[in-house]
């Protein structure tokens, strides 16, 4: 049993619906020719949604409002529309191997599909406590957040225990936005990390203490530098309190862990080159073997701003562009210049919304206002006497741009004490 398709991608999320619809824009492929493969069982949507719009209490973000490619203020890629372009949608099928060589997918019902061409785009998948030694981590109130069926778990969770008690495990993204929506949802937020401070991979402790200041004033309580070691369940297996490694008991009616990601490069290793956990490309987005592209949280490609550092990046802008970047690569082959990216990182939470632009290297100088109800403030990471990466905290749209630009261009700092007086005027005279 078998099909052959010119332009195989593998994985429905975020950089499968840009990359289709790039394939669309250019009129690359004939009806039939070109098909999606996905675990999950509806068509590629925004993944962002899930930790924001999706966990409203009231108007909560529903499919089919959130497909790709809305989030890029782009076409609504509904099923009717892979219908129309002929585009085949193979849904709810999990590839188990694959071989390069013979340019062949298997799939778990069974079924072979050949290419001539493969996107990898497999995106990656949630790192689970018990991979920690964490006994009992499945039971049916602790929640992970990485596809709409863990959504729709946490939605549930979140129903069943009005004004209750939750344990948010890690202090990263997940954890961060998924304590404001459930203090949102009128729960008490107990959030728990090894770490000194919140969003460790990114934030100063100054912009850390920023939003923990705002995050305790909305009733959030953080317990620092500890690890969970076990759970306490009812005799239904519900966990009903969670035990820290300080011997501390946390009452739970529910559990979130966010505690990082790996990339899904499994059935790649041994055949493709890998490099910071992720398959390596260059430029163009091609891996190892020239028949093979690999875009969003599963690739890592060259950084031209950061002088051609090899980055996997695990952002929804950085899958919109790698995507869109490699059907150029695979459709135009001769006119596409290699991938010059920005790396772009944003959140919102409550009402507050941060981006954050370039690399956080360097010396840091903070400027603006951290004491305001509506705060504006942010901070530099300067380099080798430039500007390597900005973040800033409610900036409007010219001022998140102007920062941009100054990290793009890399602008020069002769002296510390000017630039943090001038903050964000700096970005603006760029
Ligand atoms: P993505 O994970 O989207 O898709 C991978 C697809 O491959 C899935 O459909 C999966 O089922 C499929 N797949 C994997 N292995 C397979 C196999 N063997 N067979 C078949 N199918 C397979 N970023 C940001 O910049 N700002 C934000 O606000 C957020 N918010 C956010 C919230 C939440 C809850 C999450 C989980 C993530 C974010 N992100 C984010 C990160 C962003 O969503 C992420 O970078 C992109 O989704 C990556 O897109 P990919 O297409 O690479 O992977
Ligand atoms: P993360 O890497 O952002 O944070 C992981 C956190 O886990 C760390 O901050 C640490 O506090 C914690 N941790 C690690 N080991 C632990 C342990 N043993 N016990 C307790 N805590 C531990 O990962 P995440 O928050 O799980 O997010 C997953 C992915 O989703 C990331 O790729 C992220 O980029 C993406 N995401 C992005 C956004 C955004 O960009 N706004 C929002 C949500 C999710």
């Amino acid at each position: 049993m078998g099909r052959a398709f010119v332009y195989v991608i593998l994985g429905g999320g975020v950089a499968a619906g840009y990359a289709v619809l790039e394939f669309a824009r250019r009129g690359g492929y004939s009806r039939g020719e070109l098909c999606i493969i996905s675990e999950e069982a509806v068509a590629p949507y925004e993944r962002p949604a899930l930790s924001k719009g999706y966990l409203l209490p009231e108007g909560a973000a529903r499919l089919p409002g959130f497909h790709t490619c809305v989030g890029a203020n782009d076409e609504l890629l509904t099923t009717k529309w892979y219908k129309e372009q002929g585009i085949e949608l193979v849904l709810g099928t999990k590839v188990i191997s694959a071989d390069v060589r013979r340019k062949t997918l298997l799939t778990g019902t069974g079924e072979t599909i050949s290419y001539k061409t493969l996107i990898i785009a497999t995106g990656a998948r949630a790192l689970k406590l018990q991979e920690f030694g964490i006994q009992g981590s499945d039971a049916s109130n602790i929640c992970y957040l990485r596809n709409i069926d863990d959504a729709d778990k946490l939605v549930s969770a979140m129903k069943s225990c009005p004004g209750g008690n939750a344990v948010v495990i890690g202090g990263g993204y997940i954890g961060m936005e998924c304590a404001a929506a459930l203090v949102t949802n009128k729960i008490r937020v107990t959030m728990v990390f090894p770490e000194k401070h919140c969003m460790g991979r990114l934030f100063t402790p100054k912009i850390a203490e920023f939003y923990e200041n705002y995050y305790t004033s909305k009733g959030v309580t953080f317990v620092k530098g500890t690890v969970l070691t076990s759970f306490e369940k009812d005799t239904t297996g519900k966990v009903t309190a969670v035990i820290l490694k300080d011997g501390r008991h946390l009452p739970a009616d529910m559990v979130v862990v966010g505690i990082g990601i790996r990339a899904n490069t499994s059935l790649f290793e041994g055949q493709l080159m890998m490099e910071n956990g992720g398959i390596k490309v260059n430029g163009q987005l091609q891996t190892s073997d020239s028949s093979v592209y690999a875009v969003g949280d599963v690739a890592a490609f060259p950084i031209k701003l950061f002088d051609g550092d090899i980055r996997r990046l695990e952002h929804v802008d950085s899958a919109r562009r790698t995507a869109r970047h490699a059907v150029a690569s695979i459709l135009e082959p001769s006119k596409n210049k290699d991938i010059d990216y920005l790396p772009f990182f944003y959140s919102r939470v409550f009402t507050l919304s941060w981006q954050f632009y370039g690399d956080n290297v360097g010396e840091v100088v903070h400027f603006g206002d951290f004491t305001s109800s509506s705060p504006r403030f942010g901070a530099y990471w300067v380099n080798k006497g430039r500007i390597a990466g900005a973040f800033l905290e409610g900036g409007s749209r010219e001022e998140y741009e102007a920062i941009s630009i100054a990290v793009r261009r890399k602008a020069m700092v002769t002296n510390m004490g000017e630039l943090e007086k001038q903050g964000l005027a700096l970005a603006i005279q760029e």
